[in-house]
């Protein structure tokens, strides 16, 4: 069955086809450049956005993927969490789309699809493990005893880990989204250049707290008469290593804990180099096997959605136009 992934919880319009014979068939994203200049995703902004990009993305991956919509067997898409309006445009054209073709449409936990994007490299995830969820508003641990069944055993107090490098990189004056701003600038400057905080690291739970490294990076900056290249290099590389160094030895310690012998990473933060060698290396050093998605599927895209949707759709679910929008909530279990 060739399905249909449709993600537009945030800024980005992704959509895509994937078979579970072929993976993914196409992919088309429309990113939205328009909130840079706002320091931060608007999300009135973002919903009309969609609305004016999701059909001509639509019909240009059809023709990019040589396909007409009746070869579409069944239709996914993130109904949450994430921006109400945004969410609102994803579902009502997904609902149109399976009203019109008679087709099944199911919603996707924006949050397990990004679990489920670490399948896009077309291997099957191996059960039990851990899951780092980590993205622009959600910093999560899951213990996932198989595909299906999550259980949330650690989460954020504050900011999340995506949101903590957006913060910090606009403080810096370096722009939108921030993430990837740290990161580049982070290459030239030195980890240990100045010790912020690491929060809770004493504690024997699961969870974290981002909102003090931010403001340790604000009193840090105020401090000094002139942020000159190097500084800003160095504070994005001490601030990088504390946010990473956090969810490293929170992750190891779940991981040990519940004596699982798996580790995943999923979400935009994903994306980062440091995150991915330190986690990898600590992982080595107990044991542990460690896996993360490919670059490409890190940072919201339909794909994923599409992956998501079609266990679902498997399992014989179709959620018709009854299906609605959510804004928060941990991922549930449905196995
Ligand atoms: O999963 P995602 O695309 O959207 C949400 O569901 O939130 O994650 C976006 C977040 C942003 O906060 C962005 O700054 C962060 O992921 N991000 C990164 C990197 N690439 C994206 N953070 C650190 N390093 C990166 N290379
Ligand atoms: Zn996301």
């Amino acid at each position: 069955m060739i399905v249909l992934g449709i993600e537009t919880s945030c800024d980005d319009t992704s959509l895509a086809f994937f078979s579970p014979g072929r993976g993914v068939i196409g992919e088309l994203t429309a990113n939205q450049l328009i909130h840079e200049k706002y320091g931060g995703v608007v999300p009135e902004v973002a919903s009309r956005a969609h609305m004016k990009n999701l059909l001509p993305v639509f019909n240009a991956l059809l023709s990019k993927s040589g396909l007409a919509p009746e070869d579409i067997g069944g239709i996914g898409v993130s109904n949450g969490p994430g921006l109400i309006g945004s969410l609102l445009v994803g579902v009502s054209f997904a609902k149109a789309l399976a009203f019109s073709l008679e087709r099944p449409v199911v919603g996707v936990h924006h949050i397990e699809a990004h679990i489920l994007s670490n399948e896009l490299d077309g291997e099957e995830l191996r059960t039990p493990a851990v899951v780092l969820v980590v993205s622009g508003g959600h910093t999560c641990l899951y213990k996932m005893s198989t595909v299906g069944r999550y259980e949330l055993v650690g989460n954020t107090r504050d900011d999340a880990a995506g949101e903590a490098f957006d913060k910090i990189a606009k403080l810096l004056g370096l722009g939108f989204p921030g993430g990837p701003a740290i990161e580049k600038a982070a290459k030239t400057g030195s980890a240990t250049a100045v010790d912020f905080p690491r929060a809770m690291m004493k504690q024997e739970h699961f969870n974290f707290s981002f909102s003090g490294l931010k403001t340790a990076v604000r009193l840090y900056v105020e401090g000094q008469t002139a942020v000159t290249d190097p500084i800003t290099a160095d504070v994005a590389a001490s601030a990088q290593e504390a946010i990473v160094d956090a969810l490293v030895k929170k992750t190891i310690a779940c991981a040990k804990s519940y004596h699982l012998r798996h580790v995943y990473l999923a979400g935009g933060v994903a994306a980062n180099g440091r995150l991915r060698e330190k986690l990898s290396l600590e992982c080595g050093r107990f044991r542990i096997t460690y896996h993360a998605p490919l670059l490409r599927y890190c940072t919201d895209n339909g794909a994923m959605v599409a992956c998501a949707a079609a266990k679902h759709l498997a399992q014989g679910r179709d959620d018709k136009l009854d299906l609605d929008v959510f804004t928060r909530g941990p991922v549930t279990s449905w196995v």
